[in-house]
C-alpha cells in the first residue's frame, strides 16, 4: 500500500537558478512556505559586472552568455543567507531545483575529481576556478547559432521532422546547436571537455559532488532527445559533435534521486547526511509543478525575464512553432509551451523610456488609456525575438478608421512613435495579443482560466489586461517565484517516490487539501466582457497580418 505522508517536521528546499537571480523556497511537510530568499546577480555579486545576469557580447552578433562561476558563488551566498536566517538545514529531507532552460556548462577534463573532493573549510566558488573548459556559459537568450540550427534540421530531414523527433524545430538557444557551434569553432575546447551539463544538472552536480544526470524534461530543450522514448537520439548526437553521448551521460526522470548530498554541505552547513538531491529540471517545467497545473483546459503564463505560456497534454503534436517537453511530474504526460524573449526586460525598457522608470506611472498609463488603444499597434523587440523570429527594433502602426467591429478595408499607417501612455498600452496589448494568437495557432485550448506567475505577475494592471485579452479569469499563487516553489514541491515528490520505490502521482501529496497549503491559487483578475474579447480577436488578426509581413521582410528563419 503506497504511503503518501511526508515525515513530520521535515523541510523540502527548492532553488531556482534563473537569468537574473538565484531564489530559494523552503516548504514544510504540510507544504507551507517556511522561508524564501533571493540572491540578485547584478546587485549582490557586482564584481561579475553582469547586466540583468548576462553579458551581451557586442563583437559577436547575438552572443549572450553568463559567467558560470557567478552561479556557484550565488549558491555560496544563498546558503550563508539561509544559515543567517536560522534555517535548520538538518531538517531538510530533500532538495531539488530549477534552472533557466537551455543554458550549458562545460566541465574541463579531470573536473570530476574537483567535485568529489570539496574542502568544507572553503567557499565553493574558489574551488572551481579551474573546472571549466569555457568560463562563460551560453544561455537561452543567445541567438548566435542560426547556421548550426539549419544544419541540424537538415540532418533530421527538415525542421518539422526535427520537431517530431525532439519536440521542437532547431532554435538558436537550444543546447544542441550551441554544442555544435563550440565543436565547430573551438574543437580543442570541445576535446578538453569531459562533461556537458545544463544549468539544472550543473547545480545538482555541485550538491551531490559528482556529475548529475540531465533530466528528461530539461533534456527536451536541446534538440537532442527523442521526445517519445525519452532517450538521446543517436542521429542528432552524431549530427552535433563526435562522442557526444559520453559527454552528456544518461538521462533520468525528473522525480529520480540524483544522489545524497555531498559531505561538503553536511560538514559546512550541518545538512543531514541522508538529505536526498532530487533531479533538477528547467524553470518552466518547475513552474508547471509549482502551479499544480493538472487540467488540460488551464494555461499558465510566466512573466519572468522571458514570457512563456504553457499547458499540459497527453497527446502532443510537435509543430514548427512552440515546444513539447515531458511533464516533470507525470511520467506519461507532456507540457506544451511558447517562449518570448522580449518579456520583463522589454517592459522595463518601455517603462524607462516613456513612464519615468516607474511601474506606478506605467500602470497609471495603462489605466488611463482605452482597451484596443484606438487602433494603435506596437511591436517592441529590445532583444532579437524568438516568436516571431524578428530582429531588434520597435515598429508602430495606427489603423485607419478603426471601429473595432470589422477588419475588412482596414489599412494601417506606420508612424515613428505614439504618445507615452499609448506606448505603454501598445506594448502590453501587443505582448498578450501575440500570446493569444500564437497559442491559438499552436492548438493550445482556449483557456478556462490562466494562472500567472513570474516577477511581473505582481502587477495588477498587467493581469487585468491579460484577463480582457484572453477573456478568462486570472489566478496567481502566493508568491511569484513558482519555479523555486515547484522545485521544493518536486523535492518532496521525489522523496516520496523514493520512499515508495516507484513513481507516485504528485497530487497524492496535496489532494483535497490544496487550499490549506502554500500552493493554492487565488483569483487575481476577472475575465473581461465577451464583446471586448471578440474585438480583441479582430485586433489580434490584424496584428498577425502585420507580423507576418514583418517576418517576410525582416525575419531570418
Ligand atoms: P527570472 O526568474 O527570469 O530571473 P523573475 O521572474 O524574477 O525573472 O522576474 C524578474 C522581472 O520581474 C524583472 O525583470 C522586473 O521587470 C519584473 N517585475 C518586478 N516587479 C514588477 C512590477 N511591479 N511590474 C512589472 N514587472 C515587474
Ligand atoms: C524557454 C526559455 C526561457 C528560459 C529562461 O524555452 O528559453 O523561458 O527557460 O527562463
Amino acid at each position: 500500500m503506497a504511503d503518501f505522508s511526508l515525515p513530520q517536521d521535515s523541510y523540502f528546499l527548492g532553488f531556482d537558478s534563473s537569468t537574473q537571480s538565484l531564489k530559494a523556497t523552503v516548504l514544510d511537510y504540510k507544504l507551507n512556505i517556511v522561508t524564501s530568499e533571493l540572491v540578485h546577480f547584478d546587485t549582490d555579486l557586482p564584481h561579475y559586472k553582469t547586466k540583468d545576469g548576462v553579458y551581451r557580447d557586442p563583437s559577436v552578433n547575438g552572443r549572450i552568455v553568463s559567467p558560470t562561476l557567478m552561479w556557484i558563488e550565488a549558491l555560496d551566498l544563498m546558503l550563508d543567507r539561509l544559515l543567517n536566517s536560522k534555517l535548520d538545514f538538518g531538517k531538510i529531507a530533500a532538495i531539488s531545483g530549477s534552472g533557466q532552460q537551455h543554458g550549458s556548462v562545460y566541465w574541463k577534463n579531470g573536473s570530476s575529481s574537483i567535485l568529489a573532493s570539496l574542502d568544507p573549510k572553503k567557499q565553493l566558488v574558489g574551488q572551481f576556478h579551474d573546472a571549466f573548459s569555457i568560463g562563460e556559459s551560453p544561455i537561452w537568450m543567445d541567438s548566435s547559432t542560426t547556421s548550426q540550427c539549419r544544419e541540424l534540421e537538415k540532418a533530421a530531414g527538415g525542421p518539422l521532422e526535427l520537431s517530431q523527433i525532439t519536440g521542437s524545430r532547431a532554435h538558436e538557444r537550444y543546447t544542441g546547436p550551441q554544442i555544435k557551434k563550440i565543436f565547430q569553432e573551438q574543437p580543442e575546447v570541445y576535446q578538453n571537455t569531459e562533461r556537458i551539463s545544463l544549468v539544472s544538472s550543473f547545480m545538482a552536480s555541485l550538491l551531490i559532488g559528482g556529475y548529475a544526470c540531465i533530466d528528461e524534461t530539461d533534456g527536451a530543450g536541446m534538440n537532442l532527445m527523442d521526445i517519445k522514448q525519452r532517450v538521446w537520439c543517436n542521429r542528432m548526437l552524431e549530427a552535433t559533435a563526435p562522442e557526444l553521448d559520453k559527454k552528456l551521460g544518461t538521462l533520468a526522470p525528473a522525480h529520480a534521486v540524483a544522489g545524497f548530498i555531498t559531505p561538503y554541505f553536511v560538514q559546512r552547513y550541518n545538512f543531514n547526511k541522508n538529505c536526498l538531491i532530487i533531479q533538477w529540471s528547467g524553470d518552466n517545467p518547475n513552474s508547471l509543478a509549482g502551479l499544480t497545473l493538472n487540467t488540460p483546459g488551464d494555461l499558465a503564463i510566466s512573466l519572468g525575464t522571458s514570457d512563456t505560456v504553457f499547458g499540459i497534454t497527453n497527446d502532443p503534436q510537435p509543430r514548427l512553432e512552440g515546444h513539447v517537453f515531458p511533464n516533470p511530474v507525470d511520467i506519461n504526460g507532456y507540457m506544451v509551451m511558447l517562449c518570448y524573449k522580449n518579456g520583463s526586460l522589454t517592459r522595463e525598457d518601455v517603462r524607462n523610456r516613456y513612464a519615468e522608470k516607474s511601474w506606478d506611472k506605467f500602470n497609471m498609463f495603462l489605466q488611463q488609456t482605452p482597451p484596443l488603444n484606438g487602433g494603435k499597434i506596437g511591436f517592441y523587440y529590445k532583444d532579437h525575438e524568438i516568436l516571431p523570429p524578428l530582429p531588434v527594433g520597435f515598429h508602430h502602426y495606427i489603423l485607419e478608421n478603426f471601429t473595432s467591429d470589422k477588419l475588412e478595408g482596414l489599412s494601417e499607417r506606420e508612424v515613428l512613435e505614439f504618445d507615452p501612455p499609448s506606448e505603454v498600452r501598445a506594448l502590453v496589448e501587443g505582448q498578450f495579443l501575440s500570446m493569444r494568437a500564437h497559442a491559438e495557432r499552436f492548438g493550445m485550448p482556449s483557456p478556462k482560466r490562466i494562472i500567472a506567475t513570474g516577477g511581473a505577475s505582481t502587477n495588477q494592471s498587467i493581469l487585468s489586461s491579460i484577463a480582457s485579452i484572453f477573456g478568462c479569469d486570472i489566478y496567481t499563487v502566493q508568491r511569484p517565484d513558482s519555479a523555486s516553489l515547484g522545485a521544493a514541491l518536486r523535492a518532496a515528490h521525489g522523496w516520496l517516490c523514493n520512499k515508495n520505490g516507484t513513481f507516485v502521482p504528485i497530487s497524492s501529496m496535496y489532494k483535497d487539501k490544496l487550499e490549506n497549503t502554500s500552493l493554492g491559487c487565488k483569483l487575481a483578475a476577472k475575465a473581461g466582457d465577451q464583446q471586448l474579447v471578440s474585438k480583441y480577436g479582430l485586433l489580434m488578426k490584424k496584428r498577425m497580418e502585420i507580423e507576418n509581413r514583418l517576418v517576410e521582410k525582416l525575419g531570418r528563419c
